[in-house]
């Protein structure tokens, strides 16, 4: 297992430690990973948080498991309740996956390391020529919005949405972003506002009901978000306010756009309807994740951390291998072949 050091993780001699992403932005404090106790609890509690990113820590973990020299059930138990710790990001199950198959090989130890380096290195890869595809798009200029956060803190790379934004200002195209909070855990207004800070980008916050008053008043060109899963026909899951997005983008006539790698694409998977939706806590709502409850303490609660974006208000899919268009997610291009 390689050295490497992320904007959200290090992997130190085998061992891994992760960026406390509930922290955030106020502190930097990374977390010990040893157990696979510890572990679920990262990511059930988002300190380890985006699609790619589970799927990154997690192999990670089991890899320095297995380097650590605990036995090959061990190992296999520890995948099996990875891939459960979080249901609707279709990453970590594919991830898990690889890491399984190679359980079955004599040589299992140094093959799963490898594989855990390699499912990196891939996701790295991937963010990279998302970025390319997805900033081809961009005119100079142009006011893009983006919910929830898909960027270096959710990847292993510069990130999916957030990784076009980055690679379009790289090229100088003098873009404004609209980085909406995305209530209830903020993974806007506390991960994608210091990410786009620390990148010296343009950029201003808006609670996630201000985007409708936006687009009316015409300033907003784009919009690009992340995505948990895609379905075979091209509906995608995303993070809760995505769909809603999506709509008020269909009445304003305003591209929509789904920045995500591969490893996203569950071809088995139908139709968004079939995706399992993660239901969280009713304090996220409620305030009390942060010690500032703004409801009554037992408001009864209805907490979907995603929602389906039908593929038919989606303008196009940017993928690592180019730009799917609605015509190829109707002709299957995300089905099995
Ligand atoms: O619940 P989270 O914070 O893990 O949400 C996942 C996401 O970051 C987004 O939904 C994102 O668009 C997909 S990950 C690049």
């Amino acid at each position: 297992m390689r050295d490497r050091s992320t904007l959200a993780l290090r992997v130190v001699d085998g061992r891994l430690s992760l960026l406390d992403q509930s922290r955030l932005p106020h502190e930097e404090h990374w977390l010990a990973c040893d157990t696979v106790q510890a572990m679920i609890g990262h990511i059930r509690a988002l300190r380890v948080r985006g699609a790619p990113m589970i799927a990154v820590a997690a192999s990670l973990f089991a890899a320095s498991r297995a380097q650590s020299g605990d036995d090959r059930d061990t190992i296999a138990e520890y995948i099996a309740v990875l891939r459960e710790a979080r249901p609707t990001a279709v990453n970590l199950a594919h991830a898990m996956a690889r890491l399984q198959a190679c359980l079955a090989a004599p040589d299992w130890r140094p093959r799963l390391v490898a594989e855990a380096d390699a499912i990196v290195d891939q996701d790295r890869a991937l963010c990279e020529a998302i970025a390319e595809h997805g900033a081809s798009l961009i005119a100079p200029g142009e006011q893009i919005l983006t919910h929830c956060n898909t960027g270096a803190l959710a990847t292993a790379g510069i990130g999916t949405a957030m990784g076009v934004l980055r690679r379009a200002h790289e090229q100088h195209k003098r873009i404004s972003v609209w980085v909406s909070e995305t209530r209830p855990l903020l993974q806007g207004g506390r991960l994608t506002a210091w990410e786009c800070a620390k990148l010296g980008m343009d950029y201003r916050l808006i609670t996630d009901s201000m985007a409708a008053g936006l687009m009316a008043a015409g300033r907003v060109d784009r919009i690009i978000v992340g995505a948990d899963r895609i379905a075979a026909n091209g509906d995608v899951a995303n993070k809760i306010g995505t769909y809603a997005l999506a709509v008020l983008a269909a009445h304003h006539r305003l591209p929509f756009y789904v920045a995500a790698p591969q490893t996203t694409v569950d071809a088995h998977c139908a139709r968004g309807a079939d995706i399992v939706i993660e239901q969280r806590s009713a304090d996220e709502v409620r305030g009390a994740m942060n010690g500032n409850r703004w409801a009554p303490a037992e408001a009864p609660v209805f907490n979907p951390a995603f929602d389906v974006t039908p593929a038919a208000l989606i303008s196009g899919w940017i993928l690592d291998t180019g730009v799917a268009t609605p015509a190829q997610a109707a002709a299957g291009c995300f089905a099995a072949s």
